[in-house]
């Protein structure tokens, strides 16, 4: 594994970190689902989709920081960990791991015990992320992605992780 250039930070997202979390996902989600996904959901994944995402969700979004630099971002709801974004220049660093620790503590702290997220089958380098840090693949599951107008069915592969109880930061 590489070494970072910083140390890395996580805190909860701001309002102010929206432009720089929407620019890590849609530069991650294309490179993750781009051939991989139905084209009805590429068809609304738009920039400004994005953008308008990043947004709404900051309320369920961690960020990690390195020189104070977004470098990364977690959303967690409930016993879920929705999204595991790292910029180009950060993969290869602890920071995805360091997102990944903080989310299934988060995870914990909703009171759940076990974590779950959805992987497409075509992102080895995530399904091989998960699974060096103790996620296990419970086989395809069909994850209805969110849009403006309602959901898209995409077929993926559901990972789950025990947990241990919950912690205080
Ligand atoms: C998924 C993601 C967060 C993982 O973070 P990362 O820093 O890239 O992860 P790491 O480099 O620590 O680990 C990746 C592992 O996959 C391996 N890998 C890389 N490319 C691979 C490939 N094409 N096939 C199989 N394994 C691959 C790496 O060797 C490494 O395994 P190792 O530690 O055993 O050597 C990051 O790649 C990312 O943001 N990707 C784009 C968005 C995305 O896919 N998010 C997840 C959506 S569910």
């Amino acid at each position: 594994m590489l070494s970072d250039d910083g140390a890395v930070t996580v805190r909860s997202a701001t309002w102010e970190d929206a432009e720089a979390v929407a620019k890590i996902w849609i530069d991650g989600w294309r490179d993750a689902h781009l051939g991989h996904v139905p084209d009805e959901l590429v068809a609304v994944r738009t920039e400004e989709s994005f953008g308008v995402r990043a947004s709404q969700r900051v309320a369920d979004t961690t960020v990690a920081t390195v020189n104070e630099v977004v470098a990364g971002f977690v959303m967690v709801v409930g016993d879920e960990v929705e999204q595991v974004y790292v910029s180009k220049k950060h993969r290869g660093t602890s920071v995805a791991t360091i997102l990944l620790t903080e989310a299934e503590r988060l995870v914990a702290a909703n009171g759940h015990r076990k974590a779950w997220l959805a992987v497409v089958a075509g992102n080895p380098r995530a399904r091989r992320f998960y699974e060096r840090n103790g996620w296990t693949d419970e086989g395809s599951f069909e994850y209805a992605a969110s849009t403006a107008s309602g959901s898209v069915i995409v077929p993926t592969h559901r990972y789950i992780k025990e947990l241990p109880g919950q912690t205080s930061r």
